[in-house]
């Protein structure tokens, strides 16, 4: 289990510069385009268009319930939209057969907004549960994995527990080790740090730039936490009525006049003319 500089908390500066971004500017790992969804007869998505940049962080937000889990939940094939298209690395995706779009999840980890655990797995089957289904079998290899895995959360020591067993933030960071572990392209985080400390969802921040800088991971993160927004984002997009309604930087974000950014920015209600 290795114990080197890439423990959990560490004192590096959230400010470190961050190349993949900016070399790779105008590739995109998704471009989704008119992406529109109901559900039981509510129109959820109604038309949303967002490149994400190979390298970037992308933050989406926006009020519960606007359809920020549903969004990510197509960008991987587990929801398939009314009409649109989602391309992966100029790939569509939309329309793909079941085995090519498991191809496509091994490019992409995903920490869902629930955990998503698997109840009668201990922690450490849930984490090493990825790279199984990448056929990885050699025990000793699983195990070292596991452990940094779980080691970059703080959780090594919990490894043999039942999801159970541990808290609701442990649980949470068991399934940000489940996302990383396979050493994915891509990492779609939803609601990372909710329910969590300030302390916690800190570290988790400080672990989202530190997977984009190290493996040039590109990553699509879903958050409520507006102190995680100004860590964290390269790019920031605001869901709102089914259409991205913002798209800009955090500076862009701070300094927009548009009444629902405002209003969403500084957490009140919009007040009607
Ligand atoms: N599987 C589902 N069945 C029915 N309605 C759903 C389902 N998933 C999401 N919805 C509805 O779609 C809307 C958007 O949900 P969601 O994407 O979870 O919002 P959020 O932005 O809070 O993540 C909500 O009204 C939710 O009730
Ligand atoms: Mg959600």
């Amino acid at each position: 289990m290795s114990s080197d500089s890439s423990t959990f908390i560490e004192t590096e500066s959230l400010e470190t510069k961050r190349p993949c971004a900016q070399e790779s500017e105008s590739k995109c790992f998704f471009e989704v385009k008119d992406l529109k969804k109901a559900i039981g007869g509510q129109k959820i998505l109604r038309g949303v268009d967002l490149n994400i940049r190979r390298g970037e962080t992308m933050v989406v937000i926006g009020r519960s319930g606007e359809g920020k889990s549903v969004f990510l939940k197509h960008l991987i094939g587990l929801m398939s939209p009314d009409a649109g298209s989602i391309k992966v690395e100029g790939q569509e995706l939309v329309g793909l057969r079941e085995r090519q779009m498991r191809d496509i999840r091994r490019k992409v980890g995903i920490l869902f907004q629930d955990g998503a655990l698997f109840d009668s797995m201990t922690v450490a089957e849930n984490v090493a549960f990825p790279l199984m289904e990448m056929g990885i079998k050699n025990r000793e290899e699983l195990l070292e994995r596991v452990g940094q895995a779980l080691d970059k959360v703080e959780l090594a020591e919990h490894m043999a527990k039942m999801p159970i067993n541990i808290s609701g933030g442990m649980r949470k960071r068991v399934s940000l080790a489940r996302a990383i572990i396979g050493e994915p392209q891509c990492i779609l985080y939803d609601e990372p740090t909710s329910g969590l400390d300030p302390v916690v969802s800190e570290s988790i921040d400080r672990l989202i730039l530190r997977m984009q800088k190290n493996l040039c991971v590109t990553s699509l993160v879903v958050t409520h936490d507006m102190n995680s927004v100004f860590r964290i984002a390269d790019r920031v997009a605001y869901l709102r009525e089914g259409k991205i309604h913002f798209l800009g930087t955090p500076e862009e974000l701070r300094d927009s006049q548009d009444r629902y950014v405002r209003s969403f920015v500084e957490g009140r209600q919009v007040e009607e003319e």
